[in-house]
């Protein structure tokens, strides 16, 4: 561990101090990852007022180097915040940041700035023109719910698009289409992208483009030609703090977006699918050139009180970036972890056709468990014994975990990982699959549940939950990768179809004990582990305090 107490991650994305919130403006410049996030220099809380971006930059998207803030609260369109935004690449290469600035009327504005110097490989200095905002406060639009402009794009007119997040007086949350030729004068459309009357205010909204279902490569919108390309919609819901997206179709003649499977009625986004079932919010994705993926970037929030993180000093991780494509049934996004993270593995485990016997639980013998990289593959011999689920329970995937927690014994499942577990089991967090029979069919439930992460009392230990798209009675198997770190559980279930991030603060590891690793299996029948592999994480070089910029 390290000054910052054991909860401190190691391979997670943290600023050296302080706290953070959403990613903002990630970007692939010059062979170099750039990263921008939410930030207050002056403390780990939210620190109204206060926010600048942050700014590290990486070649590998694991180690990172601090470098200093690329834009304060220093003007008067930003002078009470700079606030969320993203960053897009013009034709010429440049890049160019739209922000929301708070500005000295406490109005939400959206403001540009461009690198000082863009020849600069580390982009340090930003410069934003006098002339901003470039998009003032609507009248019909509320003045604090006006924000978080989206990554541009161009349509075949020749003229640049942003989303921008909004609230209309008349109530309802939307998304707003602008336009302009130059990214300084901008018009608005007269139809939003999104509308809800029924969500409320939606935030940090992220349109881009997928390569065809199955394939893995990403793409931009310069590269998404024709009619038949398939795009994502995501919204983050301010009420619910959660994430969603759909995929569909997107026209760049009409700015309109329509959802390929019918949601809800009022295009209420609540009723779209989630990266993440756990506790991440704000996500925003990018386009990585150089490896020509898409990557997805999230804020994970801690989980206990704000005087426990005012005391660590800092507050806040980002998932371990993901990189993002369509599955090849074309109706959701696979996510996996970025591969440059398979290069801290070490001290490798490996297990071919073990056994969980019904209520058994076997430990994974010889990696250290704070730090680690589970990969499982569960098989299924027998499926006659799933519970029934009734409708109502298909509804909410979240409550059946909270219901059907690991302890409670079932047919096909429980079966999973315990991970952060102390030497006595009085701690651990449990990431398991449970496997019901509805309308003649079967359903596989993913769950994380904290109830017993910790002995502390005062955290937020929800249980976690969705349902996983698989065909379990084809399969006969269901896999499951846990990224531990800490005081994060970053679970991929089924290949990545379903991904639940977890915030966990076992008190064993607060007193120097070891946090250890089980499978373990609840259900009445035994499960086969057709394969185990497990590894050991070394610490990422993330920010480290005073730590030198060993690649200038
Ligand atoms: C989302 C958000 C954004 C805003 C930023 C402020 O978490 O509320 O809408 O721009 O955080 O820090």
């Amino acid at each position: 561990t390290n000054s910052h107490g054991s909860f401190r991650t190691a391979y997670h994305f943290q600023p050296t101090e302080n706290w953070q919130n959403d990613p903002n403006g990630p970007m692939y410049y010059n062979g170099k990852y750039h990263f921008f996030y939410q930030y207050n220099p002056f403390g780990a809380t939210w620190g109204n007022g206060n926010l600048s971006w942050g700014h590290s930059v990486s070649d590998d998207l694991v180690n990172w180097s601090a470098l200093d803030n690329a834009m304060d609260p220093d003007s008067s369109f930003d002078i009470n915040g700079v606030w969320s935004g993203s960053a897009t690449i013009l034709p010429d290469g440049t890049p160019v940041f739209l922000y929301t600035g708070i500005d000295a009327d406490n109005n939400q504005v959206q403001n540009v700035a461009f690198p000082k110097n863009a020849s600069d490989p580390l982009l340090r200095e930003w410069v934003k023109p006098s002339y901003n905002p470039v998009i003032p406060l609507p009248d019909d639009i509320v003045h604090d719910n006006f924000r978080d402009p989206s990554t541009a794009w161009r349509g075949a007119d020749g003229l640049w698009r942003v989303a921008v997040s909004a609230k209309f007086k008349t109530g309802a949350g939307t998304t707003l289409i602008y336009k302009s030729k130059d990214f300084r004068s901008w018009e608005r459309n007269a139809e939003p992208l999104y509308e809800s009357w029924v969500a409320g205010m939606v935030e940090c909204p992220d349109l881009f483009p997928v390569a065809e279902p199955g394939a893995e490569n990403g793409l931009d919108f310069a590269s998404a030609n024709g009619a038949g390309v398939r795009y994502v919609l995501k919204q983050s819901v301010m009420e619910t703090l959660s994430d969603y997206y759909v995929v569909g179709r997107y026209d760049d003649a009409s700015d309109n977006f329509t959802p390929a499977e019918d949601a809800a009625g009022d295009n209420d986004c609540r009723t779209w699918q989630r990266f993440d079932y756990g506790h991440v919010y704000a996500s925003k994705s990018f386009y990585d050139a150089g490896k020509k993926r898409r990557v997805l970037w999230s804020w994970a929030n801690e989980s206990d009180p704000e005087p426990n993180y005012i005391a660590r000093g800092w507050s806040g991780v980002q998932t371990v970036p993901r990189k993002i494509w369509l599955a090849s049934d074309g109706k959701q996004l696979l996510q996996w972890p970025i591969e440059e993270i398979e290069s801290l593995r070490k001290n490798r485990v490996g297990l071919l056709g073990a056994e969980v016997n019904a209520g058994g639980m076997n430990e994974i013998i010889g990696v250290a468990g704070a730090q680690a990289d589970v990969e499982v593959v569960f098989e299924i011999p027998a499926l006659e014994h799933a519970e029934n689920l009734d409708t109502n329970q298909l509804l909410d995937p979240q409550r059946l975990c909270g219901e059907k927690g690991a302890s409670v014994q079932g047919g096909v499942g429980p079966f999973g990982l315990l991970v952060l577990a102390s030497s006595d089991l009085q701690e651990h967090t449990s990431v398991f699959f449970r496997v019901f029979r509805h309308d003649g069919k079967y359903k596989v439930l993913m769950c994380t549940e904290l109830r017993r992460s910790t002995t502390r009392a005062d955290v937020y230990k929800p249980p976690y939950g969705g349902f996983v798209d698989i065909d379990i009675e084809k399969t006969r198997s269901i896999s499951l990768r846990t990224l531990i770190d800490h005081s994060v559980v970053e679970s991929y279930g089924g290949g990545g179809r379903t991904v639940i991030t977890a915030r966990a603060y076992p008190e064993h590891a607060q007193t120097g004990g070891s946090s250890h690793l089980y499978m373990f299996n609840n259900g009445t029948g035994v499960v086969k582990v057709s394969k185990l592999e497990a590894w050991e994480l070394k610490a990422a070089t993330v920010n480290v305090a005073g730590g030198g910029l060993a690649m200038v």
